[in-house]
């Protein structure tokens, strides 16, 4: 029910998402400290709100306990909502990332089902869209982002149906089949359907939910809009939907490269290794979506079967520290950091890795020196959305040099396709796929790099954005249409 307090607030654009585009922590000290969230919605939403007038941000600062008051940075409003410990273990680390996440991911381990941990997530859900409802201006827009928030499109529209609300989900949508083991999973639909645009990353995730909706709501789809119902004598909205394949800020990363610090860096680097010919780079939240033990079975075989010599070789694996209370990570973590002891064990020259392995976050410069370093570059997710580390990849090579290896699970198989595209599962393919692009010539590289920086640099976040929130506003919201009618 709307509350007093609902009364509009005065930005034009409001994102509401899990988390801040910044993380708080506390000092040994007590002093808190602001570090930039991780993951890939962060990295797209960051750049696009910096250049939104009257924006703000809703979401989590990251941490269990109060929230900090609402706070102005880089020029938009941040109006942080509060979770408690409850709340993080049940919504946060149990229903999103303990339920939804492997459900969407194509099962690749086995989701948990547990009715605490869906009433948590409709609390915490109710939580960001009271915070969200009254911080829009008249007639303004909600955007309303990923998994983890699906059922606030709806817990807004009830509250406010004076303004227009997006949804865009930045995971994958899972085929009807998979969706329908998820309890509750006609509240989840309902929910998104509260908004008046839900926008997926590929082509095959609208699909999957249109025909969710169809199959287990029974609504009338025509094309791309499904035709919703209004409550009591409200009238049937409409609701569209489109695939908008998220991408990066391209013109920033690419300029990046001009640095001559950043330059520098990335010829350090090749020295601290020891002047490999050849370095091979994977860069990944630590999540089990990504295919890391896939890469490293691959690796670990082509340097036992003396296909790839550690003495001018080197792999360089970034494993992002993610999600480290929930049992799955725990366990993925044990598994790759055993297996890279194992394979430095028995290949790495004495004084340097065969496998050097970075168990943490490295920031945007330092990211760009290795992806300028990196000779080839492996994403080889089993399942992902997009995969913005592709992106950030091509977008550091104005040099037109370099090779991308890339899953044909991940999103960005549908743009880059004069990557060198992979079936991780086939540990073979993959090992012949690292072999061919390591001995790829300059001017194959050149030809195949050319084509995915078209790609790229034409089709940067900020088209995603402006394409998204076009659409948006030419569709109709309730009271518009009642206006109007
Ligand atoms: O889109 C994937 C996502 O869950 C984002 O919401 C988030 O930016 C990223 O992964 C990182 O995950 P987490 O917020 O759980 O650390």
């Amino acid at each position: 029910t709307p509350t007093a307090q609902d009364r509009p607030g005065e930005h034009e654009l409001v994102v509401v998402a899990n988390r801040l585009p910044v993380d708080s922590r506390t000092l040994p000290d007590g002093a808190t400290e602001w570090v930039t969230s991780p993951g890939g919605l962060v990295t797209a939403m960051e750049s696009v709100m910096r250049t939104v007038d009257s924006g703000a941000w809703v979401g989590w600062a990251g941490s269990p306990g109060e929230a900090p008051a609402p706070f102005e940075a880089d020029g938009m409003s941040l109006y942080p909502v509060p979770l408690d410990q409850i709340d993080v273990e049940r919504y946060y680390e149990g229903y999103s990332n303990g339920t939804l996440w492997p459900l969407y991911h194509d099962v690749i381990v086995d989701p948990e089902f547990h009715r605490g941990w869906w009433d948590t997530y409709l609390s915490a859900n109710r939580r960001f869209a009271e915070v969200a409802a009254p911080v829009a201006a008249p007639g303004g827009t909600i955007w309303v982002h990923d998994y983890q928030l699906q059922l606030v499109p709806r817990l807004i529209r009830d509250r406010r149906s004076d303004v227009r609300i997006g949804f865009f989900n930045h995971i994958p949508f899972p085929p009807v089949e998979l969706f329908s083991q998820l309890p509750k999973r006609n509240s989840i639909l309902r929910g998104l359907l509260g908004a008046d645009l839900v926008g997926f990353q590929r082509e095959s995730d609208s699909l999957n939910f249109l025909s969710a909706v169809r199959k287990l709501l029974g609504l009338h789809v025509d094309g791309m809009t499904i035709s919703v119902p209004g409550i009591g004598a409200a009238p049937v909205r409409e609701v569209v939907v489109q695939t908008f394949p998220i991408s990066i800020d391209s013109a920033a990363v690419s300029a990046l490269t001009e640095d001559p610090g950043i330059r520098e860096r990335a010829t350090q680097l090749r020295r601290d290794l020891g002047d490999p010919q050849r370095i091979v780079l994977g860069a990944d939240r630590l999540d089990y979506t990504k295919g890391i033990r896939h890469r490293l079975k691959a690796w670990g075989e082509l340097l036992d079967d003396g296909s790839i010599d550690p003495h001018d070789t080197v792999m360089i694996q970034i494993a992002t520290p993610s999600r480290e209370r929930v049992e799955a990570y725990q366990q993925l973590r044990d598994e790759v950091e055993l297996t890279v002891g194992r394979i430095n064990g028995e290949h790495a020259p004495l004084g340097r890795p065969a496998v050097s392995y970075q168990h943490h976050s490295f920031d945007r410069r330092e990211m760009t020196a290795l992806f300028m370093a990196a000779d080839v570059v492996l994403v080889t997710a089993l399942r992902d959305g997009m995969n913005l580390v592709a992106k950030e990849y091509i977008a550091s090579r104005p040099d037109l040099q370099g090779v991308l290896v890339l899953s044909e699970f991940a999103g960005a198989a549908d743009e880059l396709r004069a990557a060198v595209l992979v079936n991780p599962h086939d540990i073979d393919e993959l090992k012949a796929a690292i072999l061919r692009s390591l001995a790829m010539p300059p001017e194959e590289q050149e030809e195949a790099m050319r084509s995915l920086r078209h790609q790229v640099m034409e089709h940067d976040v900020q088209l995603w954005a402006k394409e998204f929130l076009e659409r948006l506003t030419a569709t109709g919201s309730p009271q518009v249409a009642a206006v109007q009618a």
